[in-house]
């Protein structure tokens, strides 16, 4: 082995972000940069006891590397800046951690506090923040709040959406003001006649009836001195499902009119605090969202707009009193992440009018999100905009590939169908408020003669609005349109909580998200959303450690595809959060859950083998046991389970469960593996590469596995022979086990079964079904299939974390230089840092560009078949691996 760490590079290094622009690090000085608390920029209302704070160093020099931390939080900005924390200092600590956990004075609610860190470095470095960082306390606790929880007095079936105002004076110059608000169902907040903040579709979905949710708002700007007014509009979202499909969400158990709770609370400039709270003081009335469905669409008519409503000179006289309501649940919790938001606007590309009264848009692209119309027309005027993924050759919109789960009791809530009514006064504009959709074409019926022009309908792709930290591109094109398009299906598919696609179902299916959790991770910093999912899961678990297929749910999924192979999400997605974060605290929170479920499935299972579950979910053609899926996700579990027992120092129930996961191991090579063959069953494309990429082969059988699925991989022409399951694991099978240009063949493949196959045939999106022309299962944007987004920083970059040293604290970087592929650069802005991997091929050289981030180191491998030297700069290696330091490093194989 040889020790390297080379020169730095002086350059700055740049991460080309997908969708939202270029963040840039200038990296000209030293210090410490991107403190956060909770995952977040300067974090509003957090509610945790023991709030996370994490930071990275910059300083593209060798071997970079923190060697002492000291963090100071305080609640005066300047003394901390001056290195004073007297909340918390944690004096000079010899540590390269980067990230610690709070443990000074008590947290007050409702308190900003600020803080920073001065780190070491060798050599005598200094690093200290750009900027003190901050975070704020929101109500720490239920025993804070002091509105009341309020709704009209409507049955949970009427349809138009309530309005609620309050006018009120404030007598004196305002220092700061923050609005805290809880809601079953969705809101708009606003004040002064200003809708506040940019989040769409707030608070996001939970078991509401087990964890509500609230959000701070800072209003400071919104508030004056004088005469104001606060006004919500209250949407159903899942709280208040009116729509009827198979999942029954219309019979969901916490199901109620929407309602909400509010505290406005005010600093006045002299230092007293007055808190507005929601109460009987407020009014209410019907708005003109005459109906509005998360699932469907929203109806809007104009027509009954009541302007200035949410304004303080408003004649709410004729408004209605409120009602107090009970609050959903006993347990309201901060809403600590990524909000969902607008993220990008999409103009139409084209518009077609196939008949006198219709017209289609086409935005170029599938997304999930909404569409925004501006349009003239005469009072009473009815438009519907039906949102579909495909068009009929007669241009009009196909629905027929996402309706056919719902069950409409009337025509009154088409489906994905936004329903406007003019008011007739001049341009209008409408988008909804309450619902998203899965689309590309917006196909526009009017009832009275309306002219249109392709401005005047705009797509917003809109989910959770998690920052991209990946980016790849490469010298194959189809390539790099497969990742962008498994990156829009992820995204589409991000509301709060992974779903499996944004129009037939909108649901958390958990098999989807586990098998996407990868490319989830290397792509966007998404942790916020998967601790908030990974507590629904908390929330649904049986006691005796079930959980449903779908999270959250209004009870379906107990008794139907709930198997090890979809929900052992309990187990796979803290994993995976573990080894890119570095951060077990998910792990640890699940720790018991995941003990349940695993102690659950050897109690039906006593002999190893398991055959509950779904198996290999939308296969091309081939179908695998199901026993043998479902049994190697169990094995999973208890090998996750052992793991972490050991992190967390149980020493019993590691020792058990390490017998457990060996015992099923067992049990699935002496049922499966042919031991002389090395084929597993039947010797598919999901049988083997199932067992070699979970590690259920034995060792000296890997090889011998591994050859006979290239083999079978060739004789099927290079193409997939999967569905959901095998795709998680066929190209990384291959890729880890010596055949990495097989799993290329295979991820560049064109022809159909393939993803290229979507993309050459104008895929923006992964779709449910290797089949374009199937008649069922092919939603156009499913992310199911989307293990290929982390193939590509696994194998080709060769960016891989390596659990002793999580959060790519120590990372392995194996690039594979593939036949067919002569150039690939790959990015990843994990927890200490950009990565960077890309090579080149030179005639019969290949060179390579590599960036460690400081504080972190990594070890490099390279295909010795294929090259049998590795040099840097002069110093050259034939050996097996190369530790390298922080820094840039060019290395050149031959
Ligand atoms: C969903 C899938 C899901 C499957 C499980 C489908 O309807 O769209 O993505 O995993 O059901 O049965």
């Amino acid at each position: 082995m040889l020790f390297i760490s080379h020169f730095s590079c002086r350059a700055i290094l740049t991460i080309l972000t997908m969708g939202c622009g270029i963040a840039v690090h200038a990296q000209s000085d030293i210090g410490s940069y991107d403190l956060r608390c909770e995952y977040l920029v300067n974090p509003m209302g957090i509610d945790v006891e023991a709030p996370r704070l994490t930071w990275k160093i910059s300083d593209t020099s060798q071997g970079a590397k923190q060697t002492a931390y000291r963090v100071l939080v305080g609640t005066d900005s300047m003394a901390v800046a001056q290195g004073k924390g007297e909340n918390w200092d944690t004096g000079e600590v010899p540590s390269d951690a980067n990230l610690v956990v709070y443990k000074g004075t008590p947290l007050k609610p409702f308190t900003r506090y600020f803080w920073k860190v001065e780190s070491k470095g060798v050599e005598g470095k200094t690093y200290q923040p750009r900027e003190i960082a901050a975070f704020e306390t929101g109500m720490m606790g239920m025993e804070n709040w002091q509105g009341a929880w309020i709704s009209d007095n409507s049955d949970v079936d009427l349809k138009p959406a309530p309005y609620f105002r309050k006018a009120f004076e404030m007598p004196k110059k305002i220092k700061s003001a923050r609005a805290y608000i809880a809601v079953g169902g969705l809101y708009e907040l606003y004040i002064n006649g200003e809708k506040v903040g940019n989040h769409r579709l707030d608070p996001v979905y939970t078991r509401y009836d087990r964890r509500t949710i609230y959000i701070t708002h800072d209003v400071t700007s919104y508030l004056a001195e004088g005469n104001n007014a606060i006004g919500v509009l209250l949407g159903n979202g899942w709280y208040n499902h009116q729509s009827t499909a198979v999942w029954n969400f219309h019979k969901a158990p916490w199901r109620n009119r929407p309602v909400f709770c509010l505290d406005l609370r005010i600093t006045y400039e002299d230092g007293t605090v007055k808190t507005i709270t929601s109460g009987k003081d407020w009014k209410t009335s019907l708005s003109p969202v005459i109906f509005n469905s998360i699932y469907t669409a929203e109806h809007y008519d104009a027509r009954l707009e009541q302007p200035g409503w949410n304004t303080a000179g408003f004649a709410d006289s004729a408004w209605k009193e409120v009602y107090y309501r009970s609050a959903p649940s006993r347990h309201i919790v901060a809403q600590a992440m990524h909000p969902i938001r607008n993220v990008l606007e999409i103009p139409a590309i084209s518009m077609s009018k196939p008949n006198d009264s219709t017209y289609v848009f086409d935005l170029g692209r599938n997304i999930s999100g909404v569409s925004r119309i501006r349009v003239r027309g005469e009072a009473g005027t009815v438009l519907r905009l039906k949102h579909g993924e495909r068009l009929y050759d007669n241009g009009h919109v196909d629905l027929s590939n996402i309706d056919y789960h719902y069950r409409p009791t009337d025509d009154s809530d088409p489906f994905q169908t936004d329903i406007l009514i003019l008011k007739g006064q001049g341009e209008e504009e409408f988008m909804p408020h309450f619902n998203y959709k899965g689309f590309q074409y917006v196909e526009v019926t009017s009832s009275k003669p309306i002219t249109l022009a392709k401005e005047s309908l705009t797509g917003y792709f809109m989910h959770s609005d998690v920052p991209a930290i990946g980016k790849i591109a490469s010298s194959n094109p189809v390539l790099d349109k497969i990742w962008w398009a498994t990156n829009n299906a992820y995204l589409s598919n991000l509301f709060g909580y992974p779903t499996d696609c944004p129009q037939r179902e909108k649901n958390g299916w958990t098999g989807d998200a586990h098998i996407a959790i990868e490319t989830g991770l290397y792509n966007f910093d998404g942790i916020t959303v998967y601790e908030k999912w990974l507590a629904d899961h908390r929330d649904e678990q049986q006691p005796n450690g079930v959980l449903p297929a779908i999270i959250p749910t209004g009870g379906w999924g107990y008794e139907w595809a709930n198997g090890p192979d979809w929900t052992s999400t309990i187990a796979i997605i803290p994993w995976n959060i573990y080894r890119f974060y570095g951060d077990s605290k998910l792990l640890a929170d699940c720790y018991d859950n995941i003990k349940r479920y695993v102690d659950y499935i050897e109690s039906i299972s006593p002999e190893g083998l398991t055959t509950w579950g779904l198996g290999d979910w939308v296969p091309v053609k081939s179908k695998s046991p199901v026993e043998l899926t479902s049994s190697v996700y169990y094995y999973t579990d208890a090998l996750i389970l052992a793991k972490a027992a050991k992190l967390f120092g149980k020493q019993g129930d590691y020792e058990k469960y390490t017998a457990l996961s060996a015992k099923i191991k067992d049990a699935i090579n002496a049922k499966y593996l042919n031991r002389e063959t090395g084929i597993y069953s039947k010797g598919l494309q999901t049988e083997l590469s199932v067992p070699l990429y979970w590690g259920v082969v034995p060792d000296e059988l890997v090889s011998k596995v591994a050859t006979n699925l290239a083999k079978r991989v060739e004789a099927d022409g290079f193409h997939l022979d999967v569905g959901l399951l095998g795709t998680k694991a066929i190209l990384n099978a291959l890729s880890e086990n010596g055949y990495a240009d097989v799993a290329y063949k295979v991820a560049a493949q064109e022809t159909y079964p393939s993803w290229g196959w979507w993309i050459v045939n104008g895929a923006t999106t992964l779709y449910e079904n290797w089949r374009i022309d199937a008649k069922r299962d092919i939603s156009l944007n499913h992310i199911m299939f989307g293990e290929i987004g982390a193939w590509y920083y696994k194998a080709l970059g060769g960016i891989q974390p390596d659990e002793a040293q999580p959060g790519f604290k120590h990372f392995i970087l194996e690039p594979h230089i593939v036949e067919g592929l002569e150039q690939f650069d790959v990015s990843f802005n994990g927890p200490y840092g950009a990565i960077r991997s890309s090579w080149q091929k030179t005639g019969k050289r290949v060179k390579l560009s590599v960036t460690v981030p400081p504080n972190s180191q990594c070890t490099f491998r390279w295909d010795r078949d294929k090259w049998a030297k590795a040099s840097i700069g002069k110093q050259a290696s034939q050996g097996e691996t190369i530790e390298l330091a922080a820094g840039h490093h060019e290395i050149v194989l031959q």
